[in-house]
Formats: C-alpha cells, structure tokens, sequence
C-alpha cells in the first residue's frame, strides 16, 4: 500500500473549536448526573448518556433557557440531532400543546433521524415523535411533541402561520451545510424573533462558523436594565462547543493524481480489505450513476474472487433509495463481515453510520449550479472543500482510530482545494425562493436580511422569468390570483403554472398525473444487463408525442394492473415510485379542492395535455438544428447547445420543436422529459416572451 500512498503532514484535528475562539459564550461542561427521562430500553438508554452531548445536557438547557439564540457546534456524531430535541421535551418545552421543531436540509435524514429518536423514546414513529417532509405528514397534531422536517416545509408552513406559532423550540440543524431552504429560514426567523421573543432558536452546525452565525443574529441589546425588567432572554446568542470524543484519523494521500476517481475508489477499497484489519469501509462519491457503477464492480470482483471479497457487503447509500435499503445501512456489520458503505455527502455530516474505520474520498461531491445567463441549473460534480475533507476523514475515526484515503494528492489539498464551501443561495436558481419570500409578505428582496447575499443577476433573472410565467406584475408584486395560487403549490413554479394553466384546458387531471410523476425520481427501474428487454417494455408505453404522454399511459396501466407490484415488475417500473405517484397525485387533488379548481379530464386530448404544459415550460423550447446529423438542438431563448437525453421516448426520433422539463449535463446538456410541440403555441401562450417572425417564433 505504501507505494501508492503516502501519510499526510498534517495531523488530524480531534476539536473543532477553541475555547477562545470568539464566541460571546463559551459554557465549559458542567459535571452532569442529571437524568434523562425513563423512555427507552436501558441499553440505548446506556448509548444515549455515552453520547459527547450527554455531558452538555444542562448547558443546553440552561443556556436555551436564557437566550433567545444559542449556537451548538459539534462533530457529526456527538448527539445533537437525536438528543438535544429530547432534552427540551424533558425539560417541558412540548407541554401545553407546543411543539419542538428540528429541521434538516435532506429528506433521508429527517426520516432516518425522526424514526431513531422514536426508537430511542419507545414510542411508535408519528406520534409523540413525527416528521414532515413535502408530500409526507408522519405526524399527528396535537399528539406530536418532536417534529423532524425539512428546513423548506418548515418555510412553507408560514404561509398559514407566519409566526411559527405552534413551536417553542425551533433547532435548525446541520446549518453549517449552508442549503437555500437553510438560508432563508435563518433570515425568516430573524424577523419572527422580533415578533415573538418566547420563542427559541437553536442553531447546530458541524462546523465552526458559530461567530459569523452569531454576527448574524447578534441584536444589540436597549439596555441591561431593560431587559432584566422585561424578563427577556438575553438576545445575544450563546455558543455551546461539544466536544466530539472523535480519535485521530490517518491521513493518505496518493502520491499521483488520479484519472478515474471511481476505479481507484474501488481498487482502495479491495486494498484496504487485503491489507488493514476490521473495520468497515466508508467511500464518498457524487451521485446514483458513480455509485451504482462502483456497487456493481465490488460486488461483480466478490463473484469473480470467490471467498476473500464475498466477506464484503456493499451497501449504496443516497438520497431516493428505498427504506428498506436505507435501513441495512444502519444494521450492524454482521460477524466476519466488513460494511463498504458507497455515499454521496450525505454521509459527510447528516447521518452517522457506527463501525467505519476507513474513509475513502474522491474529493467531488454533486453540487447545483445555476447560470444565469444561459438560465440552466445543472448537477454538477466539483471539487469538495477542505471543510468538507476533513468531515470526510473525520467520519474515520468515531469509533476507533481511523485512516482516510484521499484520492488526491497532498499538494492539491494544501494549494488548490478552497477553504470553505459556496452557499446554496449563491449558485441556485431563485424563483422558487423569491416566490415564497413575495408569499410571506416580503417585497424588497434584495432588501431582506441574508446571511449572504444572492447574485444580483441570479435575481434580475429570476423576476424576468416569473413575470413572464404571470406570477408577478411590472411592480413585482405576487399577481392574484396566479401568482399567490402558485406560491400554495409545493412545486417547482413553472409545474405550478402548468396544473393552474391545465384548468384552461380541461385537463387538470392528466397534468397533475405528469407533475406527480415529475416530483419522484424515476418511474423506471433500469437493470443493466437486460437493455433489450428494458428498452422493449418501454415501447409498450412510447407515446409519439413524447415523454409526459408515455407517463399517462404508464399511470392508466398501474391503475388497469390494480396498482400491481407485478405488473410493475414485468414492465420494469419502480413499483414504490408508482405508489409514491399515486400519493402525491391524491395529495395534489386535495390542494386543487383548496384552490377552488375542478379537476377535469380531457379524455384522450393530447393537444390540450401539451398545451397545458407549455403554458409553464415555454422558456425551455427547443428547435432542431437543420443540419445537425447528431441530434442537435438549440434553446430558443440563450441559443444553447442541447441534445435529447437517451433514456427519452423521443431519443433519435428528433422531432422539429419540443419543449423539456429539465437538463442534465454529462458530457453534454441533456434534455430530460421531452414533449413534441408546434412552434406556434409558443406565441399562443407567451405572446410577450416570443414574436413570431415567420417561419419560426424568436424570443423577445
Ligand atoms: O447530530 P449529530 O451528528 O451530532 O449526532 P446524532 O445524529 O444525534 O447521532 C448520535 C448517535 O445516534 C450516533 O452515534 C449514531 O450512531 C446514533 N444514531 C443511530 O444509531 N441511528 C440513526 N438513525 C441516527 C443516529
Ligand atoms: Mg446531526
């Protein structure tokens, strides 16, 4: 191993702050034998006061108590997530009806959190203990006391309570990930605690950016005797370090970049399990594709070695996978055995996985990336940040000392890799933002206090776009009724156009079918190996006129099969999608009730379907290149290089006009989820956005 590795100089950190580093406060751990509440078997009990938080429990208590704002910052793993909301429950901030919010940016993490702290209080998931995440209520109100949910449902709760009235407690955890929805609460909140000065804000974060958060929510106080007579809390926040009892981690590096991160993730892996002693292995990558591939060779190399690696059970983890997936990740490694857990960052700070001894890290992560210019959010794979590497290698070293294989070189770490991360606010497409700030009564955006300031023209691009969607007027203001119905719809604004504009149509019921299937991750399952079979089950369903007409048919058969995992089975459809689809098709029913808009069909209406659709994805029009021999498209509106993305039922047919719902870029800008359309319903539904200049429309 030592010729292709070479140990780092820097020596792994075990704390993550400094006592003198700044923050207003600095509470050392108090001597704790308070006790927790009875809940819980005793042996979880037992793993519950093991926990580096444990110590801190009436630290936490106290200084939530007496500050509107405290800030814990902690290691991954130290307790705060499963604890610190338990605390506040024992310690009677859910008596009288009020309840104790914890938000996460992942979904996967609410749910996997929100079922653990269940566990740990022995009661069954969504009841005392719930969660929230969009188009999923595991809670039952009045009975719910800990409530886990994303930090953007908790955003869209304001809409019906702008004062968060229902939670004393409201703990934004994992800030330190810096996520859209983080942002905004943050800057949301801000405002609330003006308002409402009983309530309490707990901000965690794995790292130390405690005193710019601090800056952030730092209100100079009137006057000491005030406050002592209004008997606020003190509204300096207060920052609570706890110190991880993380062991010190090896560091590797490769002694020569590397060309394919994947093939040397995987070539470490099978080194690491020849040469190290036990321990489980835990690799990052950026996303399904990357990790898949690297299941799929681990496992294949088990087959093929026999014995050896058959000892290696390789587990993909990502957001999307199936609970019962989910749940082996979190099972203990069996006898003999050794875990290669395959990740994306969600890994990095959001969920502890017990038993890794060895990180293997790729040094890229999948980031959004939003061009203003172009007007295209893509996925992208960039580079991680130091911050990021050592929460990577840190994930080593939980349980006993580590090592951490990273597969870049030294000099790349020192000279090349940035400090910190970009927030999400400052590489995101906003309107979805802008919406709900404009829904919540605030119209001077650039105006609103953030924790750092979006781009100018990421904004100016995002009001030119909702005021060619209708969604607000030449003042900026939300139009109504489009505009404020839209900001109701949990939707992507442009899916929310096209269901408000399908009433126009008569053909609600087939479009919130498309965008129902829209908001899951893949109706199909793709195995590799059987791409005939794959690509003739396909056809079975190809509408000519593209890819949302393909997912009605597909909808009409799972209803026809009896919603039969079967008939699923047969067709290589994700039958847990299906079901999904089914849900959140229910649910968009009830939001249509609550609108007002009858949900009509149109019965075999194509024209209608597509019209509909255009009405909210005009922007992303497309026009065949005349003499292009490889498929090429243009976009209309920024003249963008783009291609009709092979898993599309409209791969090589190539139609004139089409319209997409979304780009994905590898190598090139892929559209996914392509319709065919005739240019002139472009100036039909967006007269102001298109002129038609014979032949063809052009965009104003
Ligand atoms: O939030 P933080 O990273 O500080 O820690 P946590 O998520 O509260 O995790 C505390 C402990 O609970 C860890 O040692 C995990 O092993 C355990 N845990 C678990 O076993 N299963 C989960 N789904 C979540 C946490
Ligand atoms: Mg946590």
């Amino acid at each position: 191993m030592s010729q292709f590795w070479r140990p780092g100089s820097e020596r792994p950190r075990t704390r993550l702050i400094d006592d003198d580093e700044g923050g207003v406060l600095f509470v050392p751990a108090p001597p704790s034998s308070s006790s927790s509440s009875g809940f819980g078997h005793s042996s979880l009990e037992r793993q519950r006061k093991r926990l580096p938080v444990y110590k801190h429990r009436d630290a936490v208590l106290y200084l939530v108590e007496h500050h509107s704002t405290t800030i814990v910052v902690g290691e991954t793993g130290s307790g705060k997530t499963t604890q610190i909301p338990q605390y506040l429950k024992e310690a009677g901030w859910a008596e009288g009806g009020r309840v104790i919010a914890c938000t996460q940016p992942r979904r996967l993490a609410v749910q996997s959190v929100a079922a653990r702290v269940a566990e740990e209080m022995g009661v069954k998931l969504g009841e005392e203990v719930g969660y929230t995440i969009r188009f999923e209520d595991v809670t039952n109100p009045g009975v719910t006391m800990i409530k886990f949910l994303t930090d953007g449902v908790l955003v869209r709760e304001m809409m019906d309570d702008p004062l968060l009235t229902k939670y004393s407690i409201i703990m934004v955890d994992e800030a330190h990930e810096r996520s859209l929805s983080t942002d905004m609460l943050l800057g949301l909140l801000k405002k609330i605690q003006r308002r409402r000065p009983d309530l309490r804000i707990i901000i965690s974060s794995a790292t130390i950016e405690a005193k710019s958060m601090s800056n952030f929510f730092n209100i100079r106080r009137k006057s000491l005797a005030q406050d002592a007579e209004d008997c606020a809390p003190n509204k300096q926040p207060a920052i609570l370090s706890v110190e991880g009892k993380g062991y010190a981690v090896e560091i590797h590096y490769v002694e020569e970049p590397v060309s394919d991160y994947l093939q040397a993730a995987v070539d470490t892996v099978l080194l690491i399990h020849e040469k190290e002693p036990p321990g489980d292995i835990l690799v990052f990558l950026t996303g399904q594709d990357d990790i898949d591939a690297a299941v799929k060779l681990l496992t294949g190399h088990g087959q093929q070695y026999g014995s050896h690696y058959s000892d290696l059970l390789v587990l993909p983890l990502y957001s999307g996978l199936p609970r019962g997936e989910q749940d082996l990740i979190f099972t203990p490694t069996p006898k003999g055995k050794r875990k290669v857990v395959i990740s994306t960052n969600i890994a990095e700070t959001s969920l502890t996985l017990e038993g890794v001894a060895y990180v293997v890290d790729s040094g890229f992560s999948k980031q959004r990336f939003y061009n203003p210019i172009s007007d295209i959010e893509n996925l992208v794979v960039v580079p991680i940040s130091k911050a990021s590497a050592r929460q990577r290698a840190g994930r080593a070293g939980r349980v006993q000392p580590g090592k951490c294989y990273r597969l870049y070189t030294e000099e790349y770490y020192l000279k090349e890799m940035s400090p910190e991360g970009i927030p999400e606010m400052q590489r995101s497409n906003l309107v979805s933002c802008i919406i709900q700030l404009k829904a919540l009564g605030i119209d001077n955006i650039l105006g609103f206090d953030w924790i750092a300031s979006p781009a100018p023209e990421a904004m100016i691009r995002a009001l030119e776009i909702l005021y060619s969607l209708g969604i607000i007027d030449e003042d900026a203001k939300l139009t109504s009724p489009t505009g404020f119905q839209v900001a109701e719809i949990p939707l992507d604004p442009m899916i929310s156009k096209m269901i408000l504009s399908a009433n126009d149509f008569g053909c609600t019921e087939e479009i919130i079918t498309i965008a129902a299937v829209l908001s899951v991750q893949s109706i199909w399952v793709s195995i590799r190996g059987v791409k005939k079979e794959f690509d003739e089950a396909k056809l079975r369903f190809a509408a000519a006129e593209g890819d949302h007409v393909t997912f009605l048919n597909i909808y009409r058969g799972f209803l026809q099969s009896g919603k039969s995992s079967q008939w699923c089975y047969k067709n290589f459809i994700n039958y847990h999608a299906m079901k999904k689809v089914v849900d959140i098709k229910e649910q968009l029913h009830n939001l249509m009730r609550r609108l007002g808009i009858a949900v009509k069909s149109c019965d075999r209406d194509m024209q209608a379907v597509r019209k509909a659709i255009i009405a909210g994805f005009f922007a992303h029009a497309c026009h065949l290149e005349e003499y292009s021999q490889n498929g090429m498209y243009k976009t209309i509106r920024s003249s963008q290089e783009v291609y009709i993305h092979p898993s599309s039922v409209l791969f090589r047919v190539n139609p004139k006009w089409v319209v997409y719902h979304s780009l994905v870029s590898t190598d090139k800008h892929y559209m996914r989820n392509v319709i065919a359309i005739d240019p002139s319903w472009l100036t039909e539904a967006a007269p102001h956005f298109y002129q038609l200049r014979q032949p063809n429309p052009i965009p104003y």
